[in-house]
């Protein structure tokens, strides 16, 4: 294969320049990390997964009317996506109390909050990803006011359409994390849903037994994270429900 321009390497996945100016190539690694990479691990056929799965959600959500970054899928790890600027936050959705939320407030993990929360994470490795309130968003530039406001419109939609899906397979989205991009035309731009949504940045669990199928499963050593991750593409339909542990390229291209 002719080498490519590398554009970045984050923890999880790796930019390339793609075809045409404005489009990017997204590869999805087996990489594994949690607690801000201190702790780490290449888990195999899980960049497959995430890859499998952002198409699903990114396609349906575009279906609803929700703008995203993705084009479509190249192959079983990469997928063709639009040059974004991407916006420093984490935008951090809420249902049930979890994680880091249920830790700063002393709640029990699964306690249903009273209506979906929105939050904020300033998006800097070296300070940990610290929550910051909108105002700082604001004050600082990081975005404008009408830019919070879309973003907050833009969650919102998300959460109710990764909801009701997940509902339907008898899975519970507990919370989970965008990222936004900017698409500059001219003067003015659109915000769009960037990066990626895959169970590496959801909680996800059984609705009948309470069992984790996401990130926390590495991150607490819960057992398979490829088992986790397969179960929920199983269940949506993603991948045929014979594909176990290492998905044959021929039956998931
Ligand atoms: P938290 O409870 O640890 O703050 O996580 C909230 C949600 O955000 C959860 O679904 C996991 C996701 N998340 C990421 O996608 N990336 C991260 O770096 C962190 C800390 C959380």
């Amino acid at each position: 294969m002719a080498r490519r321009k590398k554009i970045y390497e984050g923890k999880a996945k790796i930019l390339y320049e793609g075809p045409e100016p404005g489009t990017l190539i997204q590869y999805f690694k087996d990489d594994a990390t949690a607690f801000n990479a201190e702790k780490k691990a290449v888990i195999e056929g899980k960049g497959v997964l995430n890859n499998r799965l952002s198409e699903f959600f990114m396609l349906g959500l575009q279906n609803i009317g929700v703008p995203t970054h993705f084009i479509r899928r190249l192959n079983m790890r990469e997928q063709l996506v639009r040059q974004v600027e991407i916006i420093p936050l984490e935008v951090i959705v809420r249902n049930f109390a979890a994680g880091s939320m249920a830790k700063r407030l002393g709640m029990e993990e699964g306690t249903a909050l009273p209506r979906p929360i929105v939050e904020f994470s300033y998006k800097n490795d070296a300070l940990g990803d610290p929550l910051v309130p909108e105002e700082y968003i604001v004050a600082f530039g990081w975005a404008s006011q009408q830019d919070m406001d879309d973003i907050v419109s833009i969650a919102l939609r998300v959460n109710d359409f990764m909801s009701g899906v997940m509902h339907g397979v008898g899975i519970k989205l507990v919370d989970f994390k965008i990222e936004i991009g900017r698409i500059w035309d001219n003067d003015f731009h659109r915000l769009v849903v960037a990066d990626e949504i895959s169970p590496d940045s959801c909680r996800l669990w059984d609705v009948e037994t309470g069992r984790k199928l996401d990130k926390d499963v590495f991150r607490r050593d819960l057992g398979s994270l490829t088992d986790a991750y397969t179960e929920v593409a199983r269940r949506l339909g993603v991948l045929p429900s014979n594909v176990t542990h290492r998905p044959r390229p021929t039956l998931i291209n």
